[in-house]
């Protein structure tokens, strides 16, 4: 056999055995998003992301100025919209964010902020298929001009302060249940009468 087949031989056996690898780890360990997903695993799918990445797409540059505006908008969008999962300073340390398989990552590491910022934009405009990453993209106007603001704000994430976090508290989503129960207390500490079973005032 020339030297050709006998590669093609070889590829086909290293194909063959990392199914059976796969097959075999996916067997071993379930479906379970309990598990914490080992290094080499966040290790090859993050590189596979890095290779499926379009490289045009890598290359985009932000079309938005980051404008003291843009940021303020990122950020009551970002409270509005990721922080349930991402949590307001992006470290992912939500209930929701660390059960999810695999975990929420924190933004403000070198993992995420290794992204280029079309890489960054294209992951918040499509999604990351099989994780909980929803896609923001669909159905906004082209250009995505709000995905690349957050992308403007993802880079302010590890330099964010304290009054930032306070002011985004203002705008993450609260329950109807919740926030009428606050409005009950504020009555209350306005001197109102505490009615235990409505929340309406009756004389
Ligand atoms: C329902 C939960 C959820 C919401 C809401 C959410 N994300 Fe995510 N996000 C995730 C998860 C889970 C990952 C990790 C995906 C992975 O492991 O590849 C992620 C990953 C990311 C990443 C890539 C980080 C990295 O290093 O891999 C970026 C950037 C990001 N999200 C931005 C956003 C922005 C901006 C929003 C709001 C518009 C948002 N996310 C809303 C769950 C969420």
């Amino acid at each position: 056999m020339t030297k050709g087949v006998w590669v093609l031989l070889a590829m086909a056996m290293l194909v063959v055995a990392g199914n059976v690898a796969m097959l075999w780890y996916v067997l071993q360990s379930g479906f379970s998003a309990t598990e914490q997903p080992v290094k080499l695993e966040v290790l090859f799918a993050r590189q596979l992301r890095h290779l499926a990445m379009p490289e045009a797409q890598k290359q985009m540059r932000n079309p938005v100025p980051a404008t003291d505006e843009v940021l303020a908008e990122a950020r009551v969008h970002f409270a509005d919209h990721c922080a349930n999962c991402h949590g307001n300073d992006g470290s992912g340390a939500t209930l929701i964010g660390q059960n999810f398989y695999p975990r929420t990552p924190d933004l403000t590491k070198i993992e995420t902020q290794s992204f280029s910022d079309g890489e960054l934009f294209y992951i918040i405009h499509n999604g990351v298929r099989f994780t909980g990453m929803p896609a923001w993209g669909k159905g906004r106007p082209e250009p995505d001009l709000d995905s690349w603001k957050l992308v403007h704000f993802i880079r302010h994430l590890p330099n964010i302060t304290s009054e930032e976090l306070e002011e985004m508290e203002q705008y993450n989503p609260v329950s109807q249940v919740a926030r009428e129960e606050q409005e009950r207390i504020d009555r209350f500490l306005q001197g109102e009468e505490l009615d235990p079973q409505s929340p309406a005032h009756h004389h």
